[in-house]
């Protein structure tokens, strides 16, 4: 047998043997969205928030499962879920660094602009870094260990699909050899895409990604579902013909020069998928689905490999989750799903794009809209006694002055009216004051306008209760829809009494406050 071994390999197997003693890490719910008010969906017929916060409670109690965002380092949070999950997990999809020694972008718009690359009120800001100074022996330690992790938690039918390119595809494969066993590789997949703007000519240029597909068993899920095949090539969509019944074929039968002639009759949803996958686009920068991640997949990669390898209800897990996708599709086809990132701001895109589903497109009718509500989910994240107020990482960002060295972290405020009328009341924001104005390049200042133009996201919990913030109305911007509400819906409190409002506002930079507000009805 081959073996595989760099420094460091004995300490990640060695981690796994003691993982039932290791320090027990514990997550505490920070936001919950049950079923919102949400001002970006247009349509006002949400009865839940009309009826106030009894009717979330008695959602909450039929629900039995809400699905679960995580922000923080994939490793402690697998290790926490191996107290509940282990082997309850159907398919794990995930899309690592690819250890290319660069370094991620996003986007963040300013204020009211829409998207557009002249425009000005653009940042590019690093969604992570991809640079393993330790060399390539600290990424494999850093899989090693996290792929013996995704085994425990894996389900005996359950499948896992890697995401990776040329720099770390042929390593990692021998990993999932060793963790997984050859008998339980599926498929090495590739997924090419058209590679635009690559100015190389000192090799081929590269134009595709791979996918390690392998089981837990060789009891696995696989389905053969339709809407997982592949279109028939241009060529033979030119050459099909329909008969008398309707039914599509084509001429084919004979390679030796003679008229081909026999009938080859084909199903009309394509064909059963091969392992080279040409026919899904990269994510184009105008289309809905774009989040402005520069990773970001497209969500049709992950329909095929959701619906091939799960059934509805089945529990999906993506602990790279980036902007998302996994659990958007996972989401839309009604699979349950448990996200991951380390990165903030990863968090909030997952979440906007989570809470704007309605507006997404639909999975089996692309042209139409999802038209449908998210379900309950919350997110998470670790438990721990806060020991300095830490400079967020935004600071580090282009478009800040890096040689300022900040040595406390003063909050941003914001001003709110709450008017209350019977058992209504409604909030508006009137004022958000950003402490580190002078740390900002001249560029950015300069497209900052109003103090609207700070605010991305903002929610109301109009009944709060506990450290978890429920989501009851929210506005956010989107990259397509740039308004802001500045006034809530009134929302109906079931009593006259006193109550505590929480109102959480996020700022361009991914900077959370949060103010408390005591009112008596
Ligand atoms: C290639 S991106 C994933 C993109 C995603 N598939 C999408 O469609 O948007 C990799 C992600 O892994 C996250 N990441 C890197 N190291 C991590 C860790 N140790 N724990 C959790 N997330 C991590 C990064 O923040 C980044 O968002």
């Amino acid at each position: 047998m081959i073996k595989f071994n760099w420094e460091g390999k004995r300490k990640a197997i060695e981690f796994l043997n003691s993982l039932e003693h290791e320090k027990k890490y514990e997550f505490k719910v920070i936001e919950s969205i049950l079923a919102p008010k949400n001002e970006n969906i247009e349509r006002d017929s949400n009865l839940i928030y009309q009826n106030g916060k009894k009717e979330l409670r008695n959602l909450k109690k039929e629900q039995s499962w809400e699905n679960q965002l995580y922000w923080g380092d994939n490793y402690v949070v697998m290790k926490f879920l191996i107290q509940k999950f282990r082997e309850k997990i159907n398919l794990i999809y995930f899309d690592p660094p690819f250890a290319t020694g660069g370094d991620f972008n996003y986007i963040i718009q300013i204020g009211e602009s829409e998207a557009s690359k002249s425009s000005s009120k653009w940042l590019r800001k690093t969604a992570y870094s991809d640079t393993w100074k330790e060399g390539f022996e600290s990424y494999l330690n850093f899989m090693y260990e996290r792929l013996l992790l995704m085994k425990e938690l894996l389900s005996q039918e359950g499948s896992i699909y890697v995401h990776l390119d040329w720099h770390m595809g042929h390593y990692i494969k021998i990993l999932m050899d060793e963790i997984f066993g050859v008998d339980n590789f599926g498929n090495e997949i590739i997924w090419a895409y058209p590679a635009a703007s690559v100015q190389t000519r000192r090799f081929f240029i590269r134009s595709f990604d791979i996918l390690l597909f392998y089981t837990k068993s060789n009891n696995y899920t696989f389905n053969d579902d339709p809407n997982i095949y592949m279109e028939y090539s241009d060529r033979v969509k030119k050459a099909l013909k329909k008969d008398d019944k309707g039914t599509y074929y084509y001429r084919g039968g004979s390679h030796n020069g003679k008229k081909l002639s026999q009938k080859v009759y084909i199903k009309e949803k394509g064909i059963f998928p091969r392992d080279v996958w040409n026919d899904i686009p990269y994510v184009r920068a105008n289309t809905i689905e774009y989040q402005g991640f520069s990773t970001q997949k497209p969500e049709r990669l992950l329909k095929r490999i959701i619906l091939a390898s799960t059934n509805k209800n089945d529990l999906i897990a993506d602990f790279f989750c980036g902007s998302g996708t996994t659990l958007t599709v996972a989401e839309k086809l009604d699979r349950r799903w448990i996200g991951c990132d380390i990165a903030k701001h990863a968090i909030h895109i997952s979440k906007k794009r989570l809470l704007d589903i309605y507006n997404s497109n639909d999975m089996f009718n692309w042209k139409n809209i999802y038209g449908k509500d998210i379900g309950p989910f919350k997110i998470l994240q670790i438990n721990e006694p806060k020991k300095v107020q830490l400079i967020p990482t935004e600071f580090l960002a282009k478009g800040i002055n890096h040689e300022i060295k900040l040595n406390t972290f003063e909050k941003p405020s914001f001003n709110v009216k709450i008017e209350k009328k019977d058992n209504k009341a409604f909030c508006e924001l009137t004022d958000y004051s950003f402490p580190y104005e002078n740390l900002i390049s001249d560029n950015l200042k300069k497209n900052i306008k109003k103090w609207t133009d700070w605010i991305d996201y903002w929610a109301i919990d109009f009944d709060n209760k506990s450290d978890i913030f429920i989501v009851m109305w929210v506005s956010y911007r989107t990259r397509k829809n740039r308004g802001l509400k500045l006034i809530s819906t009134p929302y109906n409190f079931s009593k006259k009494k006193s109550y505590k409002v929480l109102i959480k506002v996020i700022d361009i930079f991914g900077i959370e406050t949060v103010q408390k507000y005591n009112i008596a009805l």
